[in-house]
């Protein structure tokens, strides 16, 4: 049976390419494979974090995951920081790698050119961060890993340091594979759309996030960067704000580019734009909704323990295979 890791950090309000990206893949995977879902609160601390901050959205992600449809039945849904072997794993892996391959990852120039002119810093978190998700992966033997296009870098660096840990201390993990949905695998910003969506963005105008309200996901959307051109028509280079608009429908509608084009054909962007809201509004309202329920009531706790412990249980086999190759233990 596959295996299915994923993980979202809790590192600011999940937005709506955190959900076609990510968190909406995880869904279907519940039914017919071993699920693990973690909210990787240890990659979250790679950028410095208000403590109090932290915890909040740590219980709120665990909320959000269920009120997207994970079932705490079916899938494994925990928190990094609560399983040991995540971060013990995460230094042999570390240890596998090295500082040139780590430097040239494209997330680690980004954010540390950003951390560097905020803070005056560069935290080493940030440099470390591929080798500690490798760990999270390769600790279930997870066959698939379900993540948005932007992982496609980590995502070739787990296999890498899997393989060179393998050949030279023979074979405990599994290589993983990228699960990238078709549509919605990079959501763009709606104010400068060859940038991605991102939690991070200061302009909140950029960004939908999975719990706005209908009248704010409204406005967001009526401000949303098109062009002059007037033609809903997939074009990446000419008509970025509008194709990016185009991903989002058929990542909701489920139509490809093709069928999009022919409903709005000769008719502007107002009607394309009010469709879209009605479309985003459907889907996440209900989310919305179980979330605040969610919130209120005592069974995220419950949930949370007992994911604890069902990850411990699995992660300790492969973390006791790699001690063990790895000549790091005693008896
Ligand atoms: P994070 O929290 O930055 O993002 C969580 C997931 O959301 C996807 N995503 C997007 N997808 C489409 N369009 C966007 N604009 C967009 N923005 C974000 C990301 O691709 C990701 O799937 N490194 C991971 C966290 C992690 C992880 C793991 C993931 C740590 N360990 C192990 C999988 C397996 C990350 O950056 O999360």
């Amino acid at each position: 049976m596959d295996v299915i890791f994923s993980g979202i950090q809790p590192s600011g309000d999940l937005t709506l390419g955190n959900y076609l990206g990510a968190l909406k893949n995880f869904i279907p995977f519940q039914d017919k494979a071993e699920c693990f879902y973690c909210i990787v609160n240890q990659h979250a601390i790679t950028v410095p974090q208000d403590p109090k901050l932290l915890h909040e959205r740590t219980r709120n992600l665990a909320a959000l995951y269920i009120a997207a449809g994970l079932d705490p039945k079916k899938a494994t849904i925990f928190v990094q920081s609560e399983v040991p072997e995540h971060a013990l794993l995460g230094w042999m892996m570390i240890c596998s790698a090295y500082v040139g391959e780590m430097e040239r990852m494209t997330q680690y120039k980004s954010k540390a050119q950003k951390q560097e002119k905020k803070n005056g810093f560069i935290p080493l978190g940030l440099l470390t961060y591929p080798p500690l998700m490798a760990a999270d992966i390769l600790l279930y033997q997870a066959t698939f890993v379900p993540v948005g296009d932007d992982q496609r870098q980590h995502m070739e660096i787990t296999r890498d340091l899997a393989e060179r840990f393998n050949r030279k201390y023979g074979e405990v993990f599994t290589l993983p594979e990228m699960w990238a949905p078709e549509g919605g695998a990079r959501v763009m910003s709606l104010q400068e759309p060859t940038k991605k969506m991102s939690k991070s963005d200061d302009n909140e105008w950029a960004t939908i996030h999975m719990l706005d309200e209908p009248d704010v996901i409204t406005k967001k959307i009526k401000r949303a960067v098109t062009d002059s051109i007037g033609h809903v028509h997939y074009d990446k280079e000419n008509q970025p704000g509008v194709s990016n608009l185009m991903s989002i429908h058929s990542a909701f509608s489920g139509k490809n580019f093709e069928e999009i084009e022919k409903m709005y054909e000769g008719q502007g962007y107002g009607v394309f734009k009010k469709d879209l809201i009605d479309l985003i509004v459907d889907q996440m309202s209900p989310i919305l909704s179980r979330y605040k329920e969610l919130m209120g009531s005592p069974e995220l706790d419950s949930i949370l323990d007992e994911g604890a412990a069902k990850a411990h249980a699995r992660a300790s086999i492969t973390y006791n295979k790699a001690i063990h190759a790895m000549g790091l233990y005693r008896k």
